[in-house]
C-alpha cells in the first residue's frame, strides 16, 4: 500500500494575521478597527471569521454555537470546526493571500488547540493532524492574542449574550474552569511561539489596545 501524503501548498505572498483570545476579550472590535485602519492606509484587506467566513461555514457555525445542541460530542465538534476552516482556507483565505492581500481572520487553529484541546481535553496531536488536512500547511504570519483575566471575560461575555439574545451562547455557557484552561492554553502557546503570537493586554482602553496592535504589526504588514 502506498503511504498517504498530505499536500503542503507553497507559502503565500500576502500576510495572514489572526486574532485570538478568550470570550469577551474585545478581539472582534479590535479586528474590525484594524481592518478599517489598514484600508485607510490603502491596503487591500479581507476580513474573515472562524467558524463561519463562507456561506457553508455560516451554516456550520449555526450548528456549533446553537445552545440547543448541548448533545454535540467533542470529536464531532472538533471536525465541524475544521470543516468550516477547510472551506474558508480554500475558498477565501488562500486565494486572497495569493493575490497579495492582507487577510485578517477572527480566530483560527489556535482556538481549536485551546478550546477543544485544553478546554475539552482532546489530544493536541489530533488537532494538529486535522489542521494539516484542513489548512495544508497554511499558518498565520502573526497572531494577536488579546489577553484579559477570567472575571472580566465572563462579565463581558454574559453582558453581550443578554444584549444579543442567547442564540450563540453554547461555548460561553461553559464553566469558568473551562475558560481558565483556555486562557492558560493561550498563554502557553504564546510562550512557545513568541515570534508569531504577540500578547496584547486587553484590559486597557479600546484606543490603547488598538495602538498597541498597530505597533506590533508595524514591520509585519
Ligand atoms: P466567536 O464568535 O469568535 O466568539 P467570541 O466573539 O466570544 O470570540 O467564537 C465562537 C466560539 O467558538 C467561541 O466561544 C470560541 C469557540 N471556538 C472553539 O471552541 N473552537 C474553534 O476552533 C473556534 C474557531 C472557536
Amino acid at each position: 500500500m502506498t503511504s498517504a501524503k498530505i499536500e503542503v501548498l507553497p507559502m503565500s505572498r500576502g500576510r495572514f494575521i489572526t486574532f485570538e483570545g478568550i470570550d469577551g476579550c474585545g478581539k472582534t472590535t479590535q479586528f474590525h478597527m484594524l481592518g478599517h485602519w489598514l484600508r485607510d492606509q490603502a491596503r487591500q484587506v479581507v476580513e474573515t471569521v472562524e467558524p463561519g467566513g463562507t456561506s457553508i461555514g455560516q451554516q456550520i457555525r449555526k450548528i456549533l454555537l446553537n445552545p440547543e445542541n448541548f448533545d454535540l460530542r467533542a470529536p464531532a465538534e472538533l471536525l465541524l470546526y475544521f470543516a468550516s476552516r477547510a472551506q474558508n482556507v480554500d475558498q477565501v483565505i488562500r486565494p486572497a493571500l495569493e493575490a497579495g492581500q492582507i487577510v485578517l481572520c477572527d480566530r483560527f487553529t489556535d482556538s481549536t488547540l485551546v478550546y477543544q484541546g485544553c478546554g475539552r481535553g482532546l489530544d493536541p496531536a489530533t488537532v494538529l493532524q486535522l489542521d494539516r488536512i484542513a489548512c495544508a500547511g497554511l499558518k498565520p504570519d502573526t497572531t494577536i492574542l488579546i489577553d484579559i483575566d477570567l472575571e472580566t471575560s465572563l462579565t463581558r461575555a454574559r453582558r453581550r449574550n443578554e444584549r444579543m439574545g442567547l442564540a450563540e451562547s453554547r461555548i460561553d455557557d461553559e464553566s469558568s474552569a473551562f475558560h481558565g484552561r483556555v486562557r492558560a492554553g493561550y498563554l502557553a502557546l504564546a510562550a512557545a511561539e513568541p515570534e508569531r503570537i504577540k500578547v496584547v493586554d486587553g484590559r486597557a482602553s479600546i484606543g490603547e489596545v488598538a495602538m498597541r496592535i498597530r505597533e506590533v504589526l508595524r514591520d509585519r504588514v
